[in-house]
């Protein structure tokens, strides 16, 4: 039966996946990522905090929503509130992501979601983030559905997904006939401020033949519904208890969409 570990009940070094499979854990994703041993995973799919209270506008900043009056994210998430200073932030991502093509193997690929937007009258395009790493294609998601509360803005609707892979890696036979513009709706049933459509992380994962897939900022736990649903092994990482509670009642299957 699926259940919540916390990071301290691991070993400084895993020597295999065993304790950690088909469970969600509750802790910081660096230092569980750092206990699990190199080359474990097949797949990486994730979409981390995107540092969105941290705006040189009228973003999110003042708590008040900013632009997005109605945004769920205004008071960031449960146990971290998505303000950190810019350089801090990309350099916690990228360390991030330097474990996870360390976790990978060797025909792995990493899915990592991110947003582009205009800070200070500049694309913040996350390049600071992802340079020199083996990006090889990025994904345009279109998110089709959404409200706009402001009307200085045209409704964004668009997100990115950079796949980054090692030399080895390849998509199931046909899955290229998604091409690289996804029109997939957004979540709109879930109580997690910031959750993946299940359908986004179901064509990832079944574009794949990954048996074990990693979510190091899991939230509510979509990717292991997806990894369930495709009948693959799953490991789910995240910092809050709110949202591992979240993930394990859905992973249990008691949840608020019988997903
Ligand atoms: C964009 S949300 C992911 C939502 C998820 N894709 C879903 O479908 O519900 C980012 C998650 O990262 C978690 N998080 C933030 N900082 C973290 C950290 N240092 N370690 C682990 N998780 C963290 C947040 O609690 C949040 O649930």
């Amino acid at each position: 039966m699926p259940k919540i570990l916390l990071a301290d009940s691991l070993n400084k070094k895993e020597k295999n996946l065993e304790k950690v499979k088909n469970n969600v854990v509750l802790g910081d994703s660096l230092d569980v990522m750092k206990r699990l041993p190199s080359r474990s995973f097949d797949l990486i799919v994730t979409s981390p905090p995107y540092n969105l209270k941290n705006s040189t506008g009228n973003g999110m900043k003042d708590g008040r929503g900013g632009k997005w009056e109605s945004a769920a994210l205004q008071n960031g998430y449960q146990q971290h509130s998505d303000d950190m200073p810019y350089d801090e932030y990309c350099k916690w991502q990228r360390k991030c992501l330097r474990q996870m093509l360390r976790l990978i193997k060797d025909d792995g690929a990493v899915f990592y979601n991110h947003k582009w937007r205009v800070q200070g009258g500049l694309l913040q395009d996350r390049q600071e983030i992802v340079k020199n790493l083996p990006v090889r294609q990025i994904i345009i998601w279109r998110r089709k559905g959404g409200i706009n509360f402001n009307s200085g803005y045209f409704l964004p609707t668009f997100e990115v997904i950079y796949m980054l892979t090692k030399s080895h890696f390849k998509l199931e036979k046909g899955a290229n006939k998604y091409g690289d513009v996804w029109d997939i709706m957004q979540e709109m049933n879930n109580p997690h401020p910031a959750p993946f459509p299940l359908e986004l992380i179901e064509r990832i994962i079944s574009s794949t033949n990954a048996q074990t897939i990693l979510d190091p900022f899991a939230g509510s736990g979509t990717t292991a519904i997806a990894a369930m649903n495709n009948n693959r092994n799953f490991v789910c990482i995240d910092n809050s208890p709110v949202y591992c509670e979240m993930a394990l009642k859905r992973i249990n299957g008691d949840n608020w969409n019988g997903r």
